[in-house]
């Protein structure tokens, strides 16, 4: 155990894995905690209990003190109960809280998104200020007093914003700070200004210095004005977007303005999950001496899809939303040249209809080539890691990114744009740094991604020099332990000042 001060820390996100999941924010929110409280410090979690959670399958119970919480959103009522259980995979039994109302959590079976309709819940302001005002009557409530309040993305960006104002003079919280960590700026929590009526906030903060941003309520901008302390998943991407204000629809400014309050810091990945030797979803594992034992999983994976296996053909594959920030356009329109070479390429994910729509059509002219799972599994991510060859990862941004760290680790060769915490991941081959550990491409086109592909396809036949490459990967080190001490210094920085 390291020395120094331990924290009471509450952890408030709106995802958690193995609970629920739809991207790298859940697995996060599962590791970091887990890390932290490797490190003697004492981490509770508090997530929403979506109707998505299998309240059975992880002992989710009542509590009954817990009960009856009532909070006014705007005009209206709304009660809450909070459930208990505990992080699965934890050593430490890291406590995990679930914030229970039937209406805005339990009846859904979608975190964030509408599925019949394909658009975001229209009253999304109202059940995440009901999250975020609650977690702090949660802690109220029982009577622990948190040292930082550890928010995540616009979903708790209110957090910091009610620790300063509603409950500034709360003696409960009168040592309590707050960190908010931003996972993505293409989520901005944007609603019209009517919303604001509902969270509570006194008046005066209903203008473009506080909550206001463009005309619009803006829980991205609340959590940065008010936070102690903010900060992003990678170096890169901090740098990222203090200089291109397209990327956080002009929020840079007040970013800067925060000066060093405003940091990045890179995830690591929870080896406890993500590692070949003893992942329990992949057929066979294997390690730095075993990597033989890969093709084992590229055959199994390559049958599932409905393909045949033949070890002289490079597989590609690709895990992702289906977003344009992911660089799925760029994918699209290199769909065409990419069917033309000798490769087999499978997708996972779900998002834009018309990209769904697209794959599934590409499936069908080259059920040989490409085949697709437009959904959400966690099994399947796991066999593709470990199954494939190469792993595209062309975003237009991407703020830390998971899945380049897993395709490393699990001797997948990454093909990625040089943007955030890609750049600051993936070593590229022809960079001039040693023990290169994949593709890098910078221009965001087609034609940039087409040529690494193409490269791969080359590198493919060299077999020792494709094993190098696989090696160095492997080897590298992304564990929480060091992520997990930076954020401690963030704390201590927060509380200490
Ligand atoms: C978001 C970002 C991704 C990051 C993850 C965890 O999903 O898009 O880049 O890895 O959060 O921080």
């Amino acid at each position: 155990m390291a020395a120094g001060k331990k924290y009471k820390i509450l952890f408030v996100t709106s995802e958690l894995f193995p609970f629920v999941k739809t991207g790298g924010l859940a697995d996060v929110s599962s590791s970091l905690p887990q890390e932290l409280s490797e490190l003697g410090h004492e981490v509770r979690i508090v997530v929403p209990r979506y109707g998505a959670i299998d309240t059975r399958k992880f002992k989710i119970h009542d509590v009954v003190r817990l009960k009856n919480f009532s909070l006014k959103l705007g005009e209206k009522e709304a009660l809450f109960s909070v459930k208990s259980s505990f992080l699965p995979v934890s050593k430490n039994r890291v406590q995990v809280y679930f914030l229970d109302n039937e209406e805005y959590f339990g009846s859904r079976k979608s975190l964030y998104v509408d599925i019949l309709k394909g658009t975001w819940y229209e009253d999304n302001y109202e059940r995440f200020t009901l999250f975020s005002r609650g977690v702090l009557e949660l802690v109220k409530k029982l009577g622990w007093a948190p040292d930082i309040i550890h928010a995540n993305d616009w979903q708790t960006a209110l957090v910091p914003a009610f620790l300063k104002t509603n409950y500034q003079n709360d003696e409960f919280f009168a040592k309590c700070k707050s960190l908010f960590t931003i996972h993505n700026f293409v989520y901005g929590g944007e609603f019209a200004p009517e919303a604001f009526a509902s969270t509570g906030l006194p008046d005066a903060f209903k203008s473009d210095d506080f909550i206001i941003h463009n005309g619009r309520m803006n829980f991205l901008k609340a959590g940065i004005k008010f936070a102690d302390h903010v900060n992003t998943v990678s170096p890169g991407y901090r740098n990222e977007v203090l200089n291109d204000p397209s990327m956080t629809n002009g929020l840079a400014t007040f970013l800067a303005g925060k000066a060093d309050a405003f940091s990045g810091v890179i995830n690591g990945i929870d080896k406890g999950v993500w590692n070949p030797a003893t992942d329990k979803f992949i057929v066979k594992n294997y390690d730095l001496k075993s990597i033989d034992n890969k093709s084992v999983n590229k055959k199994n994976l390559v049958e599932r899809f409905g393909f045949t296996f033949d070890a002289a053909l490079p597989l590609f594959s690709m895990i992702s939303r289906l977003y344009d920030y992911k660089g799925i356009d760029l994918v699209a329109e290199a769909m065409p040249e990419l069917m033309k070479l000798n490769i087999q390429f499978v997708l996972l994910g779900t998002g834009e209809m018309k990209y769904k729509s697209m794959f599934d059509e590409y499936s069908k002219k080259y059920p040989s080539k490409f085949a697709c799972y437009l959904g959400f599994n966690d099994e399947l991510a796991h066999l593709m890691e470990a199954g494939s060859d190469f792993y595209l990862m062309p975003s237009k941004h991407e703020p830390c990114g998971l899945n380049q760290m897993y395709s490393l680790l699990y001797g997948t060769i990454p093909i990625v744009r040089k943007t955030g915490g890609l750049s600051d991941t993936v070593i590229g081959i022809g960079s001039g740094e040693p023990n290169p550990t994949g593709f890098v491409f910078e221009e965001y086109s087609a034609q940039a991604l087409i040529e690494k592909v193409k490269a791969a396809v080359e590198l493919y036949k060299r077999k020792d020099e494709m094993l190098a490459l696989i090696r160095n990967g492997m080897k590298c080190d992304f564990s929480w332990q060091l992520s997990a001490k930076k954020y401690t210094e963030l704390y201590k920085k927060v509380y200490s000042a």
